[in-house]
């Protein structure tokens, strides 16, 4: 597609009704935050029936950082704002708004991102929280690069932010060996540059399949007829099956890049780096293969944060930023899976 036109969907009614712009949109700062404390497999071994060479094998996780009590999903998202606004230069007077993407809030109102904001002396910002698993920071990306697009708008930051440990059975060896706490930021801007910006986006989700990946609070919140859904017996704990998932997420991963691809007229070799989300090292590499692109074009750091959810994705662009393996001008590609179910793509010229 032409640089600088308005950025395509999968949906071809939202595409018509898009209005032409001229505004580039720029990725101008990134940001990230982890608790210190580092859980390793060796420690889950200690509590579960597990194995640091089958969690390696299986997963790709060696550690995770999981929050102490007294931290909150508030703060350690604040942490990471501060940062990507202090990279980019930008005062928080200067934001427009702000999507906290979460499924560990501490409340459910007020909205974490309303907090937020208000942490970072940034009333009155506008704050949206996005309720999309580990999809929710590209769903948040791609709203703000959207809203910037239109005029309204010139300064976003969108925060991916899980307390995962929180929500952990820590029983069942199935999900504890998977999770980890943390926060990523990025900060978008409008741009004189009208290259610059996202070229394609996806959000998508299919509720259908909620019961693969869900956390009941009570027994009313239980599938009716089982669906092959599993209940570990601890209600506000999060529920996979993670076999269901797994398919889900190598299918979907493989189509949503190729789509976006396709869209924008791309080869996988035009792409600079592609920026998944951290589920498991298997879908990631099975996604590579199959499309036949370089070890280092796909980051992967799951060995060292586990599954953070809306976390993840942010978390990896920060630090590809920061080893300066990204450049002006580059193809990024954004994509993200979970829970929802839900998925999202953003394809960027950064
Ligand atoms: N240690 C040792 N053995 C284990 C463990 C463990 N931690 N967990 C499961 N096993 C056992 C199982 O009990 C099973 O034993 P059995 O054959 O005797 O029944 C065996 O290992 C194989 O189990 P599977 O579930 O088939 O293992 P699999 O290879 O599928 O790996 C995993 C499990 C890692 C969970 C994988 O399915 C996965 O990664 N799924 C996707 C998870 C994901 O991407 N989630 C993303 C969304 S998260 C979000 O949105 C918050």
């Amino acid at each position: 597609m032409t640089p600088g036109s308005s950025p395509t969907t999968d949906n071809s009614a939202a595409t018509s009704a898009l209005p032409a712009t001229k505004i580039g949109v720029r990725i101008a700062g990134s940001g990230m935050f982890v608790p210190q404390r580092v859980t390793t497999n060796a420690d889950l071994a200690k509590i579960v029936d597990t194995s640091d060479e089958w969690i390696s094998q299986r997963t790709g996780i060696k550690e995770r950082h999981h929050v102490d009590d007294g931290m909150t999903v508030r703060e350690m998202a604040t942490n990471a704002v501060r940062q990507a606004l202090e990279n980019a230069s930008i005062e928080p007077s200067q934001l427009d708004m702000l999507f906290c993407a979460t499924l560990s809030p501490e409340m459910c109102t007020p909205s974490t991102s309303a907090r937020i904001v208000a942490d970072l002396g940034a009333v009155p910002a506008g704050a949206v929280d996005i309720s999309a698993a580990c999809s929710g920071f590209v769903y948040g990306l791609n709203m703000a690069a959207s809203m910037i697009q239109t005029g309204h708008y010139k300064t976003a930051a969108v925060v991916g932010v899980e307390a995962l440990s929180r929500l952990t059975n820590w029983d069942d060896r199935g999900t504890c060996i998977l999770f980890g706490d943390g926060a990523g930021a990025a900060v978008v801007t409008a741009d004189e540059d009208t290259s610059r910006g996202c070229l394609f986006q996806t959000v998508a989700s299919d509720g259908s399949s909620w019961h693969n990946l869900y956390c009941p609070t009570n027994e009313n919140d239980l599938p009716e007829n089982g669906d092959g859904a599993t209940f570990t017996g601890k209600f506000n704990t999060l529920q996979m099956n993670g076999r269901e998932i797994f398919k889900f997420a190598v299918k979907t991963m493989e189509e949503s890049i190729d789509r976006a691809l396709d869209a924008a007229g791309l080869q996988p070799s035009d792409l600079a780096m592609i920026l998944a989300h951290q589920s498991n090292q298997r879908i990631l590499q099975s996604a590579r293969k199959r499309l036949g692109v370089n070890e280092d074009k796909l980051y992967i750091n799951i060995d060292r944060y586990g599954n953070t959810s809306a976390a993840s994705v942010p978390i990896c662009l920060h630090e590809v930023r920061e080893a300066g393996r990204v450049k002006d001008g580059d193809h990024v590609l954004f994509v993200a899976l979970g829970g929802g179910l839900t998925w999202a793509t953003s394809l960027w010229r950064v």
